[in-house]
C-alpha cells in the first residue's frame, strides 16, 4: 500500500521517526457546525527530509461534477492548490471515471486513491453496517434532524469507526432526500408490487424495497441510466441532484416526491496517507475541507429543489406528490425494517439517534 505519492520519496529504511509531532487527540467541527472533522490520535508525523515535490491527492467519486458532492470537491480542489501554492497535485474523478461504488472503497484501502466520498450506507459492506442507519426510511423529518445526528456525537462515533479498517473519516457531506421512480406511478405500497427496484448496496435498503413488494437489485451507481433503458431494473430511489445529472428522466415516466430516505456521503482519506502529509499540508486539507464541507451543506437542498424543478419542467417525467394518508402507509409497510435493522444492530444505535431526531417511527 503506498502512503503519500509525490516526486521525491522516501528511501527505504528512513523512518518516519526522526522528527516526530505528536497532536493531542481532539475532534474539530468546522465554523459553523458545517461538518464534523475527525482529529486524530497521537499522530506521528515524519520529517522526510526530502525536497517538496508535488503531493498528489486523488479525489474519486462516482456522481457529477453539478451536484452537492461535485461541487464540494471541486472547491476542496481549489482551496487546497491555492492554499498549498500548487504543492498538492489535487485530481478529482468525477461520475466513477477512475471507480466506481464498491471499487472505489478498496482503491481507497489499497492508496490507489487517496479521498473518497460515498454515500453512508455504502460503507455498510465493509463490515461498517452502522452507516446503513441513514438507509432507515423516514428517519430524519429534515436537514435539521439530520444535523443532530451527523453534527454530533453520534456521527463523530461512526466517523472514528473507520480507523480501524486503516481509513479517517474528515467530514459528512449532505446531498438530499430521496424520491422514488419507475414507469408506472409509485403511490401506495401496493403499486411497487413486483417491480425491481435498483438500490444502493446496503441490507438496509433491500429490506426497505421488499417491504414496499419490491424486487431489489443492488448495482453501481455508473450502471443505473442503462440498466433503467434496457428494463433490467424498472425503478430507482435518488435525490432529485442525482436523478437529473445522471439524466435518470430519459427513463423514467414517473417520479413520486416521497422524500422517504436520506442520502448523504462520509468523506474519508487512507489512515496512511493521513498520517504522512506534512503537518502543514494536512492542515491546509482541513481547511479547504472545512470550506468544501460547508458548501455542500449550504446548497444540497436548493440544489435538490433546482433540480426537482428542472425535472418537472423537462416533460418527460410526471412528478406526483405523495399524500399525507399515502405516506401514512408506507409507513406502516416499512415499520418491518426498522425492526429488522433492530434485531440486526441492536437497540443502542437507534435509540441515541431517535433521541437526537425525536423520530416516532424507531421500531
Ligand atoms: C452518490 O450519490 O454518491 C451515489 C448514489 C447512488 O449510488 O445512488
Amino acid at each position: 500500500m503506498r502512503g503519500v505519492r509525490r516526486a521525491c520519496s522516501l528511501r527505504s529504511g528512513q523512518s518516519a521517526g526522526d522528527s516526530v509531532v505528536k497532536f493531542k487527540r481532539r475532534s474539530l467541527v468546522a465554523a459553523g457546525g458545517a461538518a464534523a472533522i475527525v482529529g486524530l490520535s497521537a499522530i506521528r508525523l515524519a520529517d522526510r527530509r526530502c525536497p517538496r515535490g508535488k503531493i498528489v491527492l486523488r479525489f474519486s467519486h462516482v456522481v457529477d461534477p453539478d451536484t452537492p458532492k461535485g461541487k464540494a470537491a471541486e472547491l476542496f480542489k481549489a482551496s487546497l492548490t491555492e492554499a498549498t501554492g500548487g504543492d498538492v497535485d489535487v485530481q478529482v474523478f468525477p461520475n466513477s471515471t477512475l471507480y466506481k461504488d464498491k471499487e472505489e472503497l478498496e482503491a481507497l484501502q489499497l492508496g490507489s486513491v487517496e479521498i473518497i466520498a460515498p454515500s453512508l450506507g455504502k460503507l455498510g459492506p465493509l463490515g461498517l453496517r452502522d452507516f446503513e442507519i441513514f438507509d432507515l426510511p423516514f428517519l430524519f423529518d429534515d436537514y435539521t434532524a439530520l444535523h443532530r445526528v451527523t453534527r454530533g456525537p453520534v456521527g463523530l462515533d461512526l466517523l472514528e469507526r473507520l480507523t480501524p479498517r486503516g481509513l479517517v473519516g474528515l467530514a459528512f457531506w449532505d446531498n438530499g432526500f430521496k424520491q422514488v421512480s419507475a414507469n408506472r406511478p409509485l403511490v401506495l405500497p401496493a403499486d411497487f408490487h413486483g417491480l425491481r427496484m435498483r438500490i444502493q448496496d446496503s441490507e438496509v435498503l433491500e429490506s426497505q424495497m421488499k417491504a414496499l413488494g419490491a424486487i431489489p437489485d443492488e448495482m453501481a451507481l455508473s450502471e443505473v441510466l442503462s440498466a433503467l433503458a434496457a428494463g433490467v431494473v424498472d425503478g430507482t430511489e435518488n435525490p432529485p441532484s442525482n436523478f437529473l445529472t445522471q439524466r435518470m428522466y430519459t427513463v423514467q415516466k414517473f417520479m413520486t416526491k416521497s422524500d422517504h430516505g436520506y442520502l448523504g456521503y462520509a468523506v474519508i482519506t487512507n489512515e496512511r496517507f493521513w498520517r504522512e502529509l506534512p503537518g502543514d499540508i494536512r492542515a491546509a486539507a482541513v481547511a479547504a475541507l472545512k470550506k468544501a464541507s460547508a458548501l455542500a451543506d449550504a446548497i444540497a437542498q436548493s440544489e435538490n429543489d433546482s433540480a426537482l424543478d428542472r425535472i418537472a419542467n423537462m416533460g418527460t417525467t410526471t412528478v406526483i406528490a405523495l399524500s399525507d394518508d399515502a405516506k401514512r402507509r408506507w409507513k406502516e409497510a416499512l415499520t418491518v425494517t426498522y425492526s429488522e435493522f433492530r434485531h440486526r444492530m441492536g437497540s443502542r444505535l437507534l435509540d441515541l439517534v431517535g433521541a437526537a431526531t425525536g423520530t416516532s417511527l424507531l421500531g
